[in-house]
């Protein structure tokens, strides 16, 4: 039975990087939650549904079966509105638990670990996990990252307009009445406001360190 490291963290905060990074120092597979959220995003704007229509998303949802949508679909500003938007839905929540329950008992026969990126992974999903990090970073400074991030493909956007949307996304994440997104009793938190990747990665393998069998 694998480990289970639990990484949840606002939006901008670096989890995806820190994820893959750790990824490879253990070579460990990711459980991306995200990356589901973003997947049905995905496909109800594919299908015109209007995501504040509560009703027509949980009929939707009812038979829906996981599949992988190309990144590349998944991360527009569009997209990270509608998968916040629906996360607060919960029958939705409810059948991604079992979606993410069922990932992970697919690699079951790892010996090793497995990272789950998120907002409820320690909290909701795998309470039990055995090392549990909490990331968390000024919004101002994640939005900046951020900005940095984009104008390298999109020149037109502005500073405010991303620092807004992270302000709204940490409001939809933190206090919707399903799985808020807060930081696990048990866990290591994380002000990476002030660290690089390198150092914040740094210090997350310290702690995994403390644990590796
Ligand atoms: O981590 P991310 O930015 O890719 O997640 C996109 C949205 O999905 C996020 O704003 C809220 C939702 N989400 C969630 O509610 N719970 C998770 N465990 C992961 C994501």
């Amino acid at each position: 039975m694998p480990n289970i490291i639990t990484v949840d963290g606002p939006a901008g905060v670096g989890k995806g990087t820190l994820c893959k990074m750790l990824s490879t120092a253990l070579n460990a597979p990711v459980l991306n939650s995200g990356e589901i959220y973003r997947s049905i995003a995905y496909n109800i704007y594919k299908l015109k549904i209007n995501p504040k229509h509560i009703s027509k998303v949980t009929a939707y949802i009812k038979n829906y079966k996981y599949e992988k949508v190309s990144s590349s679909k998944l991360y527009s500003k569009k997209i990270d509105l509608i998968s916040s938007e629906i996360s607060t839905i919960s029958e939705l929540r409810k059948k991604i638990v079992y979606i993410q329950h069922s990932i992970i008992s697919k690699n079951n026969d790892t010996n090793g670990f497995i990272i789950a990126e998120g907002r409820d992974m320690g909290t909701k999903i795998f309470p039990k996990a055995q090392i549990k990090i909490f990331l968390w970073a000024k919004a101002n400074v994640r939005a900046k990252r951020r900005y940095l991030q984009v104008i390298k493909v999109n020149k037109t956007r502005v500073y405010e307009d991303i620092f807004n949307e992270i302000i709204l996304r940490d409001m939809s994440d933190m206090s919707r009445k399903t799985a808020p997104l807060c930081p696990a009793e048990d866990s290591y938190l994380i002000d990476n406001s002030n660290l690089d990747i390198e150092q914040c990665f740094n210090k997350i393998l310290k702690i995994i360190k403390k644990y590796k069998k």
